[in-house]
């Protein structure tokens, strides 16, 4: 077995599968695993061939400092290289991006600048703008710059590509890509334009991304937003070429999710969201394929990042992407059912502390207080607060001698303008009726309620 002498020499050569259990027409549909990169996703690659580049050119020198904007795998590629080869690294990151993503940047050694996600190019404080003017300001810095960073393409044109060569043993019909800075696409259609010339160029892009119509006919559309992280752009960026893409296939974040959990499902390979708009976008292609041929699609990043969304049937449903049977009353209101042991809740006899710990671990700001199935109180933060404060000692009292017992019941049959009220009163309804407990509704759920009545016509329209 080879041995590594650092993580680096683990980026790259990642496995190609063959997807044996989805319905590929007749076709054979591989995935290239670049979740399995040390960073978790394919723009480790970057992050290697970037600072390699930039240290051969002589713009950044020992000890130096790397600039990017970006909370996105390009972050997390720079920041694993910038760690090991004994770099700083700066990333200016909009404040819309995930918690999760932050600490891992911090953990990792980056310093984090957040700036605002609510303005747009031009704007001082629009993050690409700022990470130039930081490293200007930096003595010693370089601005990375992915988006036209030649190093991008480089990497896939010089590792990625030849790897798929050799893997498919130099057969390729077809290979679906998506594209974020165009880096991906850009390098292995110069590779493939060189070794396999007729190989087809396929486009996977989020429906709101504007690069599939471009594909289509030249134009560039109105952008709109989407769901799936790392692929789609409202602007052609300057080092995608898009010349040799034959085909796009523009795919819904619906679509992306349930793919990617189709795949988890049936393969067992456990991909981002872009993964799942790839992949819908690499079955279309191999079902509507007249002939056999051999496709190439890749994983781009691992969906441990997802975990609490769209491998989280509770966040899909509160978005809307998975559907339950529609009751017509206020049980399809409760975003976290009973029945379907969502409801985190205390028993009477559990402590102060217990109750305010699950609170913390889950983000709620009241829990039910649960007994032989049914709900006998309510505890939230207000009242462990005039317990505990000025005695401490109080968290180790009993949740019953501190809990509302008055409870704001509701069945389902309550009319929903009703609900509302009560919600408006900053009160949580407890939906329980005849001695069955269906779950709370919060303010949250009706919001979402409200959310997916507004989306559910325009994505039909779709
Ligand atoms: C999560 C993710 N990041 C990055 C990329 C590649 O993007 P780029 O065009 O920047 O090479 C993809 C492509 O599918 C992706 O899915």
């Amino acid at each position: 077995m080879k041995k590594n002498d650092t993580v680096l020499d683990l980026i790259g050569n990642t496995p190609l599968l063959k997807v044996r259990n989805l319905n590929t027409g007749p076709c054979e549909l591989f995935l290239k695993l670049e979740c399995q990169n040390p960073g978790g996703s394919i723009k480790d690659r970057i992050g290697l061939s970037m600072i390699a580049a930039a240290e051969k050119e002589g713009k950044l020198k020992p000890g130096g400092t790397l600039v990017e904007a970006t909370a996105g795998n390009t972050g997390l590629g720079l920041a694993l290289v910038a760690a090991s080869k004994g770099y700083k690294l700066i990333l200016v990151i909009p404040d819309k991006m995930s918690q999760e993503k932050i600490s891992h940047l911090r953990a990792l050694g980056a310093t984090v600048v957040m700036t605002r996600s609510d303005v747009e190019k031009g704007h001082p404080e629009y993050y690409q703008e700022m990470a130039e003017r930081i490293a200007g300001e930096t003595p010693g810095a370089f601005y990375v710059n992915q988006f036209a960073n030649p190093a991008n393409p480089a990497a896939h044109e010089e590792h990625t590509g030849p790897e798929i060569w050799e893997q498919m043993e130099h057969r390729v019909d077809a290979l679906v890509c998506g594209v974020g800075s165009g880096g991906t696409l850009t390098g292995l259609s110069r590779y493939f334009a060189k070794v396999s010339p007729s190989t087809e160029f396929v486009l996977a892009d989020p429906a709101g991304s504007v690069l599939a119509g471009y594909v289509k006919d030249k134009t560039l559309g109105k952008a709109g937003s989407w769901f799936v992280e790392g692929i789609g752009e409202d602007f052609i960026p300057p080092i995608a070429d898009l010349s040799r893409v034959a085909r796009a296939y523009t795919v819904t974040d619906a679509e992306s999710f349930a793919a990617a959990r189709e795949l988890l499902r049936a393969e067992g390979v456990l991909g981002g969201s872009s993964t799942g708009t790839l992949l819908a976008a690499a079955l279309r292609y191999c079902r509507e394929s007249q002939a056999p041929k051999r496709v190439v699609s890749l994983v781009p990043d691992t969906g441990g990042k997802y975990l609490s969304k769209m491998y989280n049937d509770f966040w899909m449903a509160d978005q809307g992407f998975l559907k339950g049977e529609g009751k017509g009353d206020l049980r399809d209101l409760v975003g976290r059912p009973y029945g379907a042991g969502a409801v985190c809740s205390v028993k009477p006899d559990d402590t102060l502390m217990t109750a305010f710990n699950r609170m913390r671990l889950y983000e709620y700001e009241q829990l039910p207080v649960m007994e032989g199935g049914k709900v006998v109180g309510i505890i939230d933060e207000s009242d462990i607060l005039l317990a505990v404060n000025g005695d401490a000692g109080k968290y180790d009292s009993r949740v019953s001698a501190h809990m509302t017992q008055k409870l704001v019941t509701v069945c389902p049959e309550t009319p929903m303008s009703e609900m509302a009220a009560l919600l408006g009163r900053g009160l949580a309804g407890i939906l329980q009726c005849d001695g069955k407990f269906h779950g709370l509704i919060t303010r949250v759920d009706l919001l979402n309620h409200l959310r997916r009545k507004l989306l559910a016509p325009k994505e039909n329209a779709e």
